[in-house]
């Protein structure tokens, strides 16, 4: 297996929808008061990751374009839980790719707690030898969802996907609490974005 020729396109396609996606950061900026997207992250999936996961999912090489989603991995990570809602539909309005799956970890959280939203994705991407189509996932997350995920995932590594009983159930209650927070920041976004617009004026009068 080539690997350097397969990951060519995923890392263009990474590129490109990180160019895009911070540059939709910028856009809210200038454009509203308040951006949606806190920040963004994108990777290619390093080899050892797709091998491992080729072996848990029993994939065959001959189908990993296809069934391995995350080779190419953007993350928008925000501040509310409706900024989420708001970065899909724009997502999904978009026409320079075309959204395929969509799955719903915020109202249908996972067993171990995890919850994200996740939107499958077929981006066009133009290589020397032609266009290819390349299949991406898009993590949506608050800061909170994305705090609880960074540590189970460490974890997750740590225990080779075999944590601990009684870890694991302490992450399910950091899960329940991480969402607490985010509703109870819901309750209170109004008064947030207002003292973070006057902030922000502050800062660009005494420039
Ligand atoms: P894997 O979970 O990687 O086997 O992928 P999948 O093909 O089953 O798709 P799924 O939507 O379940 O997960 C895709 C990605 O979401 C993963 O690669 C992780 O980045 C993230 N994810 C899913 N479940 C969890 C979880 O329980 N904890 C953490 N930290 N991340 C998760
Ligand atoms: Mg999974």
């Amino acid at each position: 297996m080539d690997w350097k020729n397969f990951l060519a396109p995923y890392a263009q396609v990474v590129e490109e929808l990180k160019v895009k996606l911070k540059g939709m950061r910028v856009q809210f900026e200038h454009e509203s008061s308040h951006s949606p997207i806190e920040f963004v992250t994108a990777r290619v999936k390093p080899i050892f990751s797709i091998k491992e996961k080729m072996k848990r999912k029993n994939i065959h090489i001959k189908d990993i374009e296809l069934e391995l989603q995350d080779i190419a991995g953007v993350r928008i990570v925000c501040q509310f839980v409706d900024d989420i809602d708001d970065i899909v539909s724009h997502l999904k309005s978009r026409n320079d790719f075309e959204v395929i799956e969509e799955r719903d970890y915020i109202n249908h959280k996972k067993e171990s707690g995890y919850r994200s939203y996740h939107l499958i994705i077929s981006y066009p991407v133009d290589m020397i030898n032609g266009e290819r189509k390349i299949i991406a996932e898009i993590q949506i997350r608050t800061l909170a969802m994305n705090f609880w995920a960074t540590n189970e995932h460490s974890l997750n590594y740590k225990y080779e996907g075999k944590i601990p009983e009684r870890i694991s159930a302490r992450l399910k209650r950091a899960a329940e609490a991480a969402f607490k927070l985010d509703e109870e920041m819901s309750k209170i976004k109004d008064e947030i974005q207002e003292a973070q617009r006057i902030f922000r004026t502050d800062k660009i009068n005494h420039k």
